[in-house]
């Protein structure tokens, strides 16, 4: 995700520093952002704006915003921002790109907590627009309008998340559709292509243009409440995971890795995904872009 959240700001101009600690990935870094370019059909030359450090302090010792996106662990994030705190100017915005950790759990160890945040980004960070602004218990407003209007002029889409809930609003939204599907297989309604099928050829189509509260607006209220009256309480409701997530996991069917997962995959199958996720993604930020990237 660092990678990519780097690109988009060097993409709109800003110089960035990036701390990675591993030698390995630091020499990949501008690599990856310039063939992302290349792939857009970009300049490669926003990737002269990224700079790579080993050391902490100086990456972040003149940030005006500096992002974290470390392994998913509240110890590793705390002791991070611990650091960054004590490096980076008193001024700079603080943010983790956390995907579930508590906000206000993170930015409990600062001691301005105003300048805390989430800015949790959507991977790939380069292609997909949104930003989720969170803000945790002690954000400042100041802060978070601060974050905002840097996201929009960079051409992100960034929202403002009011409250510090689990998953924010994007996750909690996409895993609740995850849950039913399981569910669906799980009670031999159908198998899990014909899940994908339905929701790809169907209210799939229209996701990126119809949200779903404006798709209520246009059936009316009303038919949305009776359909509600109907099928909510059948709904799957079970709080934890579902027993067949947890026994592919225990088997190690862990999906596209290890050839198996909800679905049976190749090599060959799974890269064709994975390129037409890559297509679709370039098409919808430029069209142009995207034929090109087709024909390539
Ligand atoms: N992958 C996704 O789709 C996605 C989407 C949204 C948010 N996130 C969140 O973003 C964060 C990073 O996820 P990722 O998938 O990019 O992980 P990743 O493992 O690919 O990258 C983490 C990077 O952090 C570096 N790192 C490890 N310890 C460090 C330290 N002490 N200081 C500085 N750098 C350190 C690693 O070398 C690595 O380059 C996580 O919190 C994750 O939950 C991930």
């Amino acid at each position: 995700m660092g990678h990519g959240i780097a690109q988009a700001f060097a993409t709109a101009d800003h110089l960035v520093d990036i701390y990675e600690p591993d030698p390995d990935r630091r020499a990949c870094v501008r690599d990856q952002v310039r063939a992302n370019l290349r792939l857009l059909g970009s300049d490669e030359a926003a990737g002269d704006l990224i700079t790579l450090h080993d050391d902490l302090a100086d990456a972040v010792g003149q940030a005006a915003v500096v992002i974290e996106a470390v392994p998913e662990s509240l110890d590793l994030k705390q002791k991070l921002f611990i650091e960054v705190e004590a490096a980076a100017p008193a001024s700079a915005l603080l943010a983790s790109n956390t995907s579930a950790i508590p906000i206000t759990s993170i930015m409990s160890v600062l001691q301005d907590r105003r300048r805390g945040m989430g800015a949790h980004w959507w991977n790939p960070p380069h292609l997909i627009p949104l930003v989720e602004v969170v803000q945790g218990r002690d954000t400042g407003e100041a802060e978070i309008a601060a974050m905002m209007a840097l996201l929009s002029s960079i051409g992100k889409t960034p929202v403002h998340v009011r409250k510090d809930v689990p998953g924010f609003i994007g996750n909690r939204l996409q895993h609740a559709m995850w849950r039913e599907a399981i569910a669906l297989v799980q009670g031999g309604i159908c198998d899990a292509e014909t899940v994908d099928t339905v929701v790809k050829a169907s209210f799939g189509r229209r996701l990126s243009v119809l949200g779903p509260l404006e798709n209520a607006d246009l059936v009316g209220t009303d038919l949305a409440l009776m359909v509600h009256q109907t099928i909510l309480p059948d709904l799957d409701r079970t709080s934890g995971p579902l027993p067949l997530l947890e026994e592919l996991v225990r088997a190690g069917h862990l999906g596209m890795k290890t050839g198996k997962g909800f679905r049976e995959w190749n090599g060959e199958s799974a890269q064709e995904v994975r390129n037409a996720l890559a297509r679709h993604l370039a098409q919808t930020l430029c069209p142009e872009q995207g034929r090109m990237h087709e024909g390539s």
